[in-house]
């Protein structure tokens, strides 16, 4: 079955072509990170009117890479929410219309639920290794995670915990109370003047700071599986007016600034740690999944993989190109909903916080 994903629910317009919820044909993504970078961060407004401009293109070149016709296509799945409404209505809106003209099925789905999907998926793509390694032995034979499985999906709109009994079978067992955590990456890194989107810039920094050097608290909030991270930021912002001449510490070129980078994103990092396996011992789980725009976070890939190790846990970790949003993760989703008789009707909305 060949399925047409598309995911327009933040600032990237994507699609993809899936051959039966596993072989990635294709898979386009037009990043609108110029636009946005000079406000700092997503102007709503200005990621649903770009969005117009490229879904036509981003589909065709989908299909042309894949090397079919939209002729070919079985069925669509898309992004149905949650995320910002004005973008999620332009992939939804030509979905149904394509999917109407062509006269085949279509299905809404949830990005958070799409997002963990990228561990079943492999590309025909040369020297791509396929997703379905596990971190610590990029060599080692594929396999899919066993359900039930513990999913970790960690973005720059989500921070969830999720409990996945079967394919489209899950539920929401912790979620960030405030801020994602990487909208946390992405605010520290505009206080320090490192430009948007913030998690990669830091990523990269950090690598030359000491990760001790200040001792952020972790907001573990011991038994709750939640999350919350606005504390954090507020603490960086605070030590960074705590100092001397603190209007000198914009920018990667002050020294200090790879020890505040390393800092807090140890800090993210050991939250995310922490809850990961907090989650997989409530539920007595021991596979582990991690998906989402900071599941490609080199510090959490790390952490993460010796933590599992030393726990007899299971974790799987995608490619860091199936982590961030993507068409191919939603066609996933939506082939195991079809195949389970799950399809939409024409009359489907978006929700902002489905
Ligand atoms: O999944 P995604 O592409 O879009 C959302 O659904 O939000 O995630 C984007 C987020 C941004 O906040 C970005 O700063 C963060 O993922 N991110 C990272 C890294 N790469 C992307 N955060 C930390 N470390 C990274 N290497
Ligand atoms: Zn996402």
């Amino acid at each position: 079955m060949l399925i047409l994903g598309i995911e327009s629910s933040c600032d990237d317009m994507a699609a993809a072509v899936v051959e039966d919820g596993e072989i990635i044909l294709s898979n386009v993504v037009s990043s609108q990170d110029e636009i946005h970078k000079k406000y700092g961060g997503i102007v709503p407004e200005l990621a649903s009117r770009r969005h117009i401009e490229t879904v036509i293109p981003v589909v065709e070149e989908a299909l042309v890479q894949a090397g079919h016709a939209i002729a070919d296509i079985d069925a669509i799945g898309v992004t149905q929410g949650p995320g910002l409404v004005g973008s999620i209505l332009v992939g939804l809106s030509f979905a149904k219309a394509v999917a109407y003209a062509m006269d085949i099925p279509f299905v809404g789905v949830n990005h958070i639920e799409a997002h963990p999907m990228a561990v079943f998926l492999e590309e025909r793509v040369q020297g791509f290794k396929g997703s379905r390694v596990q971190e610590k032995n990029l060599q080692s034979a594929i396999h899919n995670p066993q359900f039930p499985f513990i999913a970790l999906v960690v973005s720059g709109g989500h921070t969830s915990l999720l409990k996945f009994n079967d394919f489209g079978d899950y539920c929401i067992i912790g979620q960030t109370r405030d801020d994602a955590a990487g909208e946390a990456f992405d605010k520290v890194a505009k206080l320090l003047g490192l430009g948007y989107p913030g998690g990669a810039v830091i990523d990269k920094l950090a690598k030359e700071g000491n990760p001790s050097a200040i001792n952020f608290t972790r907001p573990y909030m011991q038994d709750t599986l939640d999350f919350s991270f606005s504390g954090l930021k507020t603490a960086v912002l605070n030590w960074i007016k705590g100092q001397e001449g603190s209007s000198s510490m914009m920018g990667n070129a002050h020294p200090a600034t790879a020890n505040l980078a390393a800092s807090f994103q140890e800090a993210v990092v050991d939250t995310l740690v922490f809850k990961s396996l907090l989650a997989c011992k409530k539920s007595s789980i021991n596979n582990l999944v991690i998906s989402g725009g900071v599941a490609c976070n080199s510090r959490l890939r790390h952490k993460l993989s010796e933590a599992a190790e030393s726990e007899g846990i299971n974790l799987f970790i995608p490619h860091p190109k199936l982590c961030t949003d993507n068409g191919a993760t939603v066609a996933a989703a939506a082939y195991h909903k079809l195949r389970n008789g799950i399809s939409s009707d024409i009359s489907l909305n978006a929700y902002a916080s489905l």
